[in-house]
């Protein structure tokens, strides 16, 4: 890591996580909260989820799920989630790892989650991978991704400002395709909803979302 890289890491992503909550509130309010729990009424079983940020879905999970392991490699998040993990009644169990290279065996999760996290993880090809190794066989990945716009005027607005939006938003990129990173990775994405991301800026509004089976 180049020392402008540790620097960056050290304050803004520090300052990130302690302002996430708070600055995906009118978000959560606006409507995103009533789509994570929709969503997540649909885990079963063993669960593992990317990128679990803050906890935000922690208390959000039914109690048809029987393991839950929040995969976490950022620092400044995982202190955050282990804070919230203890505060919760549900059990879960954290790993501080790249999603591209989980510490998990094969075959060994029902269903796997990632919520506003695949604009994020550096190589989200990879990591989709993973999540197909260690799923069972018709496992199912529940997601909540914002994606790439359809519409080609506001796709090229994502493109040119994806560099900046990047800085300011801890890594994530406002202009990646998804969908189809989730086909070339063997997941079905016939039965994905595209949607808005409410009370969000329009470079992050085109929505991807629902439960995408293995092929
Ligand atoms: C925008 S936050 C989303 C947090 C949470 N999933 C949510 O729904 O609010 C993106 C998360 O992805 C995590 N992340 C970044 N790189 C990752 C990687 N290589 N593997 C797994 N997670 C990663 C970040 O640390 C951060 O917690």
């Amino acid at each position: 890591m180049s020392l402008a890289h540790a620097a960056y890491d050290a304050t803004w992503g520090r300052m990130f996580a302690a302002m996430y909550d708070r600055g995906l509130k009118a978000t959560e309010e606006g409507g995103l909260g009533e789509m994570r729990l929709q969503l997540l009424a649909g885990a079963t079983g063993r669960v593992v989820e990317l990128g679990a940020g803050t906890g935000v879905n922690l208390d959000l999970y039914p109690d048809a799920i029987t393991e839950l392991v929040l995969v976490e490699p950022d620092p400044h998040m995982a202190k955050r989630l282990r804070e919230r993990v203890a505060a919760s009644p549900r059990p879960a169990t954290i790993v501080e790892a790249p999603g591209e290279r989980l510490p998990l065996p094969d075959d060994s999760f029902d269903v796997a989650v990632a919520t506003l996290v695949l604009c994020t993880v550096p190589d989200p090809a990879a990591a989709l991978a993973e999540l197909r190794r260690v799923l069972v066989p018709g496992g199912r990945l529940l997601l909540i991704e914002h994606v790439r716009a359809e519409e080609a005027g506001l796709a090229r607005w994502q493109d040119r400002l994806e560099k900046p939006w990047r800085f300011f938003g801890d890594g994530c990129h406002c202009n990646r395709d998804t969908a189809a990173t989730l086909a070339a990775a063997g997941f079905e994405t016939g039965g994905l909803e595209r949607g808005r991301l409410p009370k969000a800026p329009p470079l992050v509004r085109p929505l991807l979302r629902g439960s995408s089976a293995l092929h």
